[in-house]
């Protein structure tokens, strides 16, 4: 068994459970939030127009979990069974990078954070793992709330580091969250 670290392939927060995604997810993101203009602003790619652009980035995600690099995970409300969103945590080294995307009737309601301190706490119970972390747009409160919230500590402004391209073409400066052991 490997002593890298990873996420169980299907685990529950007090309200929701998690699982790892499938190729046969695609429809369910495309029709709850890929094409979602308000969804995808801050995030590093365009609303997909098709169902093939979002099996192809599942494609891709999901080929992360086999070699051990992210674990993209779907999220579901427990009780209503109800799709909330997409969690990516990647692995670089000691560290953990996440990403993490719901569906806009789902916001608001603290599914974020939840979930978040559960990823960030079962990280850091890992001997390989030292660093959480997250960044998101200098123009997105909302995001940088919730890393707050799951116990990171802003760090800084990353100068020009991420283009988001459904806000310009260049670059964007973004702010960094961090938990350490
Ligand atoms: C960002 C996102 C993940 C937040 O998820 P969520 O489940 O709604 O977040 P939570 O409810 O856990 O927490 C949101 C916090 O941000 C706050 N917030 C929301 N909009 C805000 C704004 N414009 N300014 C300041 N704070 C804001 C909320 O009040 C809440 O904080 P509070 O509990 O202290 O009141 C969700 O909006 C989303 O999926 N957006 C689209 C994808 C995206 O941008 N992902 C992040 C890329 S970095």
């Amino acid at each position: 068994m490997s002593m890298h670290y990873c996420l169980p392939d299907e685990f529950e927060t007090a309200r929701y459970h998690l699982r790892r995604v499938k190729a046969d997810d695609a429809e369910i993101i495309f029709d709850s939030y890929a094409t979602d203009t308000e969804v995808t602003r801050f995030l590093g790619w365009k609303p997909h127009r098709r169902l093939a652009d979002t099996s192809a980035f599942l494609e891709i995600a999901a080929a992360e979990w086999d070699i051990g690099s992210g674990f993209p995970v779907v999220a579901f409300d427990r009780i209503s069974g109800g799709f909330i969103g997409m969690f990516h945590p990647k692995l670089i080294g000691h560290r953990v990078n996440y990403g993490y995307v719901l569906q806009r009737s789902m916001w608001g309601r603290g599914c974020a954070t939840e979930v978040m301190r559960w990823l960030v706490q079962h990280a850091l119970a890992h001997p390989e793992i030292h660093r959480t972390e997250a960044f998101c747009d200098v123009d997105h409160p909302a995001s940088a709330r919730v890393m707050e919230k799951a116990g990171m500590e802003r760090e800084g402004t990353l100068r020009s580091y991420f283009r988001h391209p459904n806000i310009s073409e260049a670059p964007r400066d973004c702010v960094i969250y961090s938990k350490v052991r």
